[in-house]
């Protein structure tokens, strides 16, 4: 490609972009696509010689978009929504420009002092101590599989055997138990701790399990406490566990890759209550920073102890000692690492803190504001307290019912939610982070919500019992 063709094409494509970004509420959330579709309407083989470059974008256009979940649209409400803005979306394109490989200093000192400076800053907006040493990785299953590998190798095992233990809550991520899987340790060795009626871990079992172990001869090392669980964004007491485990010198990793990043918020200062003790932490930008995918930070209290236990330097990778001069690779998994700082920098530059703060707080005001509208509902209940931008809730007819509106919603592209079960229960996720999504965004839901549960009641119920069944009328957000 010419330059001048460079030119032409990258005006269109930010041209699309800016189209796009400004007219995402037009697309259907979930595509109308069926599994293998995009396979079948491709090619079967690469092409042998060069295509047009038109060609190219109008197959991006035709093929590609209609069948993307559009994880921009300010009703994506499945799962933890996350952002792409401008800004972050004109950083992947400089460093991509760029291409570093920020795996010594010497690779990319921009890349490497800058993932330094991005995540200082960030350690200040969370009122976390300077002696966090903070690493950009990819996402949270990264992070928390380096911490329990870093673990691991400070409680002295350079290799996993089948005595050591690990702790989380029965909430938990499901990246704890693969990483611990990953990491060596035996599927029997990892033990999900039963929560208390808000869905935060015991710490009176999680102390008993410690005990029982050591009594068997296991040798506990490593405990995860989460700040905004997946299912119900609940809080595992930290401090707590912390006093727990540093009586049995175990590692503390905090999962925060959701709820970490309302810390920037003084209201929200408490969520990292206890996380400044831990050994390690993670949170993800990419969730609620509105950072595009992808980007996770991973904190560790002392850089040595990942050194001691990702550090392997071949002759090819040795460079001259420095003590400002950072190799990354030696305090992690990855060699090659993209310039993903840059997207964090533009970012935290273009809105400031005080502006970042304020979106998150005014997010977890409308989740609480829509929660409160469907617990005044007599057909719905909320499943679990509104800590952040998670709304569980549930229609109180039967999971039947519950699946089959989660799914009606979903396809009718308006709108995507998740499912979940909650104490045998099925329930559905609402959850808030898109930088767009706004409070008429989620009374439109709301009203959806309704309308498409009474539809369904009318459509089942014969004609002699209509209304007993739900109270079908809706109810306007006079709040
Ligand atoms: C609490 C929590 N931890 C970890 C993860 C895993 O995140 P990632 O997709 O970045 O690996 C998630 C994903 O939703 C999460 O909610």
């Amino acid at each position: 490609m010419s330059p001048d063709e460079f030119r032409t094409y990258g005006y269109a494509a930010i041209d699309w972009i800016a189209h796009y970004l400004q007219n995402t509420r037009d697309y259907p959330v979930l595509p109308d696509t069926e599994p293998g579709s995009l396979i079948d309407a491709l090619p079967a083989s690469g092409p042998e010689d060069p295509e047009p470059f038109e060609n190219i974008l109008d197959d991006f256009e035709r093929e590609i978009v209609p069948r993307n979940t559009q994880w921009n649209h300010p009703r994506f409400l499945g799962y933890f929504a996350n952002s792409s803005p401008p800004e972050g979306i004109l950083a992947e394109l400089l460093a991509a420009a760029l291409n570093p490989n920020a795996m010594l200093w010497k690779s990319s000192p921009a890349a490497t002092e800058l993932e330094q400076v991005t995540l200082d800053w960030l350690r200040q907006w969370l009122g976390l101590s300077p002696m966090w040493f903070g690493q950009i990785l990819d996402t949270a299953s990264t992070s928390t599989f380096h911490a329990i590998v870093a673990a691991r190798v400070r409680k002295g095992h350079a290799s996993a055997n089948d005595s050591l233990t690990l702790y989380a809550s029965k909430h938990a991520h499901s990246s704890i138990e693969k990483g611990a899987l990953a990491a060596g340790i035996a599927r029997e060795n990892i033990r999900l701790i039963e929560v208390d009626e808000n869905f935060s871990l015991r710490p009176d079992l999680l102390a008993a399990a410690i005990r029982a172990d050591l009594a068997n001869g296991k040798v506990p090392f490593c405990v995860i406490p989460t700040v905004g669980t997946t299912s119900v964004a609940s809080i595992d007491p930290v401090r707590t566990v912390l006093a727990i485990a540093r009586e049995h010198e175990m590692w503390v990793h905090v999962d925060c890759a959701y709820g970490g990043s309302t810390a920037i918020h003084e209201n929200y200062r408490w969520v990292l209550d206890g996380a400044d003790e831990a050994d390690s932490i993670v949170i993800n930008p990419h969730k609620w920073l509105f950072v595009p995918m992808d980007l996770s930070v991973f904190y560790c209290r002392n850089r040595e102890w990942l050194r001691d236990a990702f550090s392997l330097v071949p002759e090819y990778l040795r460079t001259e000692e420095n003590p400002r001069a950072l190799n990354f690779n030696e305090y992690g998994l990855p060699l090659g690492r993209r310039f993903r700082s840059l997207k964090l920098w533009f970012t935290m530059r273009s809105y400031g803190r005080k502006r970042l703060a304020d979106l998150i707080h005014q997010q977890i005001e409308n989740a609480k504001r829509l929660a409160a509208a469907i617990a005044a509902h007599p057909d719905y209940e909320v499943s679990a307290p509104v800590h952040f931008s998670l709304v569980v809730f549930r229609h109180r007819h039967s999971d039947a019912l519950n699946l089959e509106l989660l799914q009606r919603l979903n396809q009718s592209g308006k709108v995507l939610l998740s499912p979940n079960l909650l104490n045998g229960k099925q329930v559905i996720r609402l959850a808030v982070g898109n930088i767009q999504t706004n409070w008429s965004d989620l009374e439109e839901v709301w009203t959806m919500i309704q309308t498409t549960a009474s539809e369904m009641a009318a459509a089942k119920t014969p004609e002699t019992s209509k209304g007993r069944c739900c109270h079908s009328a809706r109810r306007t957000l006079d709040l």
